[in-house]
């Protein structure tokens, strides 16, 4: 069997540490792409030089171009421009908006059979806009949001609780942002409701920690954002379609009905294989909680209509 590709176009921080991942693992060749002139090749030779005294041989390429890209089994979006200052958010959908149309033009020329995971934020609304541009079954266009937030809630709760993270069982849906949605009452320690384990004020801490996690980062860094959790999180939505796993796993997909939702992607849980997303699975929610994914559907709309995308 020939090797498998995946192509990760954006060679910055996040899309840096998931080619670096994915190689470590061996689980495909990995070509960077990046407009950035010697960046996207000057860290795929870093991560050649590593492969003797790492222990793994695959093929590591960086290039400002697509015709490497050809034949890809999954193509990862991480291109976008951070938000800078006097910028609004409205400002960084329509660059970012820009950036994603122009990568995804590119992607479905040499890669038409590729899964598209998106990682460019607001990530939603880029999963929406690939989709639309990329003429794609729906499925085959997904993005990355659910698996970071719920390793974030995992973390909050494993610390919380003083527990091996390895024990703790807990998803976040919704939109990859302020509106999120951690599932709390489904979340488990070692099989024992989460209720069971944690005080409610202690569970209010732990959902803050959760729908805060990125900008505590930022916070923290001062300059850029988290880069490791959401490298590790692509790279293990990127696993899940190498090998066909079939996992569920919580993915922003395009919906067509589900949660009573079309016209828009948003974070819900998802079965993952070859094809993308292989089914998107109807949680039995609370009303509550169904009127929260949905509030927080509409923020996403609002922002596929900036676009001039709404239906
Ligand atoms: N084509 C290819 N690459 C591009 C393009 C483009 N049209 N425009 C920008 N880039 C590249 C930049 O040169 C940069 O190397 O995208 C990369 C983005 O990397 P970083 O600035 O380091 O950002 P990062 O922290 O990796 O985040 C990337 O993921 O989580 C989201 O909000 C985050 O949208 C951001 C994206």
């Amino acid at each position: 069997m020939s090797r498998r590709k995946v192509t990760i176009v954006g060679a910055g921080q996040v899309g840096a540490t998931a080619a670096y991942l994915l190689a470590l693992k061996e689980a495909a060749d990995v070509v960077l792409v990046d407009v950035a002139d010697g960046v996207p090749q000057g860290k795929a030779l870093d991560m050649m030089h590593a492969r003797r005294v790492g222990g793994f041989d695959v093929r590591v390429v960086g290039t400002n171009g697509y015709d490497e890209c050809e034949g890809s089994d999954v193509v990862v979006i991480t291109a976008g421009l951070p938000r800078r200052p006097g910028m609004t958010r409205e400002d960084l959908l329509k660059t970012n908006g820009d950036i994603v149309r122009s990568v995804i033009t590119e992607v479905v020329r040499v890669a038409p059979t590729a899964v598209v995971i998106c990682v460019t934020n607001p990530l939603d609304v880029m999963t929406y806009l690939a989709w639309r541009i990329s003429g794609m079954p729906r499925g085959r266009v997904l993005g990355m949001g659910g698996v970071l937030d719920s390793s974030r809630f995992a973390h909050a709760i494993a610390e919380a609780a003083g527990v091996p993270v390895a024990d703790v069982d807990a998803m976040v849906i919704g939109a990859h942002g302020d509106t999120m949605l951690p599932l709390v009452g489904r979340a488990t320690v070692a099989g024992r409701p989460l209720c069971e384990v944690l005080a409610p004020d202690a569970i209010e801490e732990v959902v803050r920690r959760t729908v805060n996690g990125g900008a505590d980062v930022v916070a923290l860094l001062k300059s850029g954002s988290a880069f490791y959790a959401p490298g590790a999180s692509v790279a293990a939505m990127v696993e899940a379609v190498l090998t066909d796993a079939r996992r569920v796993m919580p993915t922003c997909a395009v919906l067509d009905g589900e949660y009573g939702l079309r016209g828009v992607s948003v974070g819900v849980p998802a079965v993952i294989g070859a094809e993308g997303v292989v089914e998107v699975l109807e949680l039995d929610l609370a009303d509550d909680e169904l009127a929260a994914l949905r509030a927080s559907a509409a923020g996403v709309s609002q922002g596929i209509a900036a676009l001039g995308l709404g239906e």
